[in-house]
């Protein structure tokens, strides 16, 4: 069983609360699989870069081709500058194909997902990675993903901002998209965390420590499930 934990909240581990809940799951999980599978990407530390016109170029003639396995790919390289961004992208299809468990810590920046999160979802997404070239069977199927969010304000249904919460739609589509099966899905968030720092948020102190109860009980409840 491989954890392939990945944060991409710009703020450090004590500050973070997406973070300090990933790192809630990674514990706990370690403590019941130990730290051998256990593997670790910090995009904001190590940030991916964004595509260059070479990974355009060496995707579009990848579709060209139908089903191209990451193994087959370095045949249709035809330049150094293709070579860097397959480089770049390859060892990231690897991790995400060896995982059996993602973890994905995502604060909400402007009602949405990081730009350092945007660019490791760009890069890994590489055509026909995930599928098998023979019977185009979904790779990622059985791979459990474990959304962890953290956002400022309050999106839940009937508050001002219900309709603005577009992480959860996103990251849904993204990984269905993928292959990844519904019920493997997991999304868990705790909201109003700028609680005590802006005044608008004041007095409801109440709801955000129930929302952070409830996203350690999901996250705990994962790690050991
Ligand atoms: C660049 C930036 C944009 C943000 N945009 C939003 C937003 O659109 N909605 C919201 O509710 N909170 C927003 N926030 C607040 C964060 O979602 C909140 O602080 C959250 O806890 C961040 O996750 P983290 O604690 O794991 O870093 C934003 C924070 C930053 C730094």
């Amino acid at each position: 069983m491989t954890l392939l934990h990945i944060d991409s909240s710009a703020d450090t581990a004590d500050d973070s609360v997406s973070r300090r809940l990933t790192g809630l799951f990674a514990r706990t999980w370690r403590a019941h699989n130990g730290t051998a599978a256990y593997r670790r990407r910090d995009l904001t530390a190590d940030p991916v870069p964004p595509l260059g016109p070479a990974y355009a170029a060496l995707g579009r003639r990848v579709e060209r081709e139908g089903f191209v396995p990451p193994a087959k790919v370095p045949a249709l390289i035809e330049n150094a500058a293709e070579e860097r961004e397959w480089e770049l992208t390859r060892p990231l299809i690897t991790e995400l194909l060896a995982a059996d468990t993602v973890l994905l810590g995502v604060p909400m920046y402007n009602f949405s997902v990081p730009a350092s999160l945007k660019a490791w979802i760009d890069r890994v997404t590489f055509p026909g990675a995930y599928a098998d070239p023979d019977t185009g069977e979904r790779l990622l199927r059985d791979t459990r993903v474990v959304v962890v969010m953290a956002r400022g304000g309050g999106y839940g249904p009937g508050t001002p901002r219900e309709h603005h919460d577009f992480q959860t739609p996103y990251l849904k589509a993204y990984f269905g998209s993928q292959g990844v099966a519904p019920d493997n899905l997991h999304l868990i968030a705790a909201e109003l965390t700028l609680v005590g720092l802006l005044p608008h948020l004041d007095g409801l102190e109440g709801p955000a420590a129930d929302s952070l109860t409830r996203a350690r009980a999901a996250v705990t409840a994962l790690a050991v499930a």
